[in-house]
């Protein structure tokens, strides 16, 4: 059977997650998907590095913080580079943290391993917002895969959805809540709670950021913007083209005066083209009718709209965040990697 031997780049919660499905799971997987899969190395800034060639005990890491230094192929330091660039290995999982300015560090860890001839899946944003089509060119250029799912929705299948089932349509734009903490908030104005209160919530459920500025002002909707912009419209937007205005200014008030008027606030990412092929995004609240596909989301959920001449909206709704959803991103790059390089090699040696 083939197997793929990964290497883990950030071991917070989501590879973390990966990792325990490999690991609860593997056997199952490998039935169902027809390959196997073994973690080879992995790298995190607190837990340092392990590497093992023969396969990682990953049972024993789950428990607990984990730290490497002192385990056979352990060391306190995270050797990110020297781990991503040298370790043998056929897939790079990248987890880790991202710099919404620069794509940073991600982008590094994903560069040095398309150069290294290695597959990539991340979850991170801001290589994919920032510089998706030229890493796209990369992996090309090495022959490897550049897989990004849980950039959007985690593992919610937006741009697969996009790029395989709706093959065929013509798209011609996109919009959706794309944030759970701001429509989590949203829904608590809508039950008379205050914003700072609502706010407070959403941390104490782990939906918003610690500093949840780039959730209510919209900035984190404006990076999946670009990427479904540019991903799915193939337009070539930067940060800049993105106008972002978010939630923070609205008040239990607001959300009663729509109500009485048959409308519900939402924050909508959207991207459209227009007739000269140009595309118009922005990220604001918009006051949706009651019967707007997107108007019924509700609590943290997301969904996206996509816009096709043959189909009309087609909507995608499910998690937009979470550690084990974020995790099956990752796991459904690596069986679109294994369904892409199969069937590559069926017609090489067919
Ligand atoms: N904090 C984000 C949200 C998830 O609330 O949807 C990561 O983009």
């Amino acid at each position: 059977m083939t197997r793929y031997d990964l290497a883990l780049i950030g071991f917070g919660g989501v590879n973390r997650a990966l990792a325990q499905l490999i690991a609860g799971r593997g056997d199952e997987l490998a039935a169902e998907l027809g390959f196997a899969l073994r973690v080879v190395a992995i790298s995190d800034l607190r837990a340092g590095s392990l590497v093992r060639a023969d396969g990682i005990d990953l049972a024993p890491l789950l428990a607990g913080e984990p730290a490497f230094a002192g385990l056979p192929g352990g060391s306190a330091d995270p050797r990110t580079e020297q781990v991503i660039r040298g370790v043998p290995c056929d897939i790079v999982a990248e987890a880790t943290f991202t710099n919404p300015a620069d794509g940073e560090p991600a982008l590094s860890h994903v560069r040095w391993a398309l150069e290294a001839g290695k597959h990539v899946c991340t979850t991170n944003k801001g290589p994919v917002a920032l510089h998706g089509r030229a890493l796209r060119r990369l992996a090309a250029e090495h022959g490897v895969s550049f897989e990004c799912e849980g950039s959007v929705l985690s593992g919610t299948p937006v741009l697969r959805t996009a790029r395989r089932l709706l093959a065929g349509l013509r798209i011609s734009g996109v919009e959706g809540i794309m944030n759970g903490t701001s429509n989590y908030i949203l829904g608590r104005l809508e039950d008379g709670v205050d914003f700072p209160e609502a706010v407070k919530e959403a941390q104490a459920l782990g939906y918003a950021e610690a500093d949840p500025t780039a959730d209510v002002e919209g900035f984190d909707v404006q990076l999946k913007v670009m990427i479904l912009a540019n991903e799915v419209l193939g337009a070539g937007l930067r940060r800049d083209d993105v106008s972002v205005r978010g939630i923070a200014r609205l008040t239990p008030a607001d959300m009663r005066d729509a109500a009485a008027r048959g409308l519900r606030w939402k924050l909508v990412g959207s991207a459209a083209l227009r007739e000269d092929g140009t595309v118009d995004a922005r990220v604001a609240p918009v006051a949706l009718p009651v019967e707007h596909p997107l108007a019924s989301v509700s609590g943290p959920a997301n969904a996206v709209s996509f816009h096709t001449d043959l189909l009309g909206a087609v909507t995608v709704s499910g998690p937009g965040a979470g550690r084990v959803e974020t995790a099956y991103a990752l796991l459904s790059d690596i069986i679109a990697i294994h369904q892409r390089h199969a069937v590559l090699e069926e017609s090489l040696h067919g």
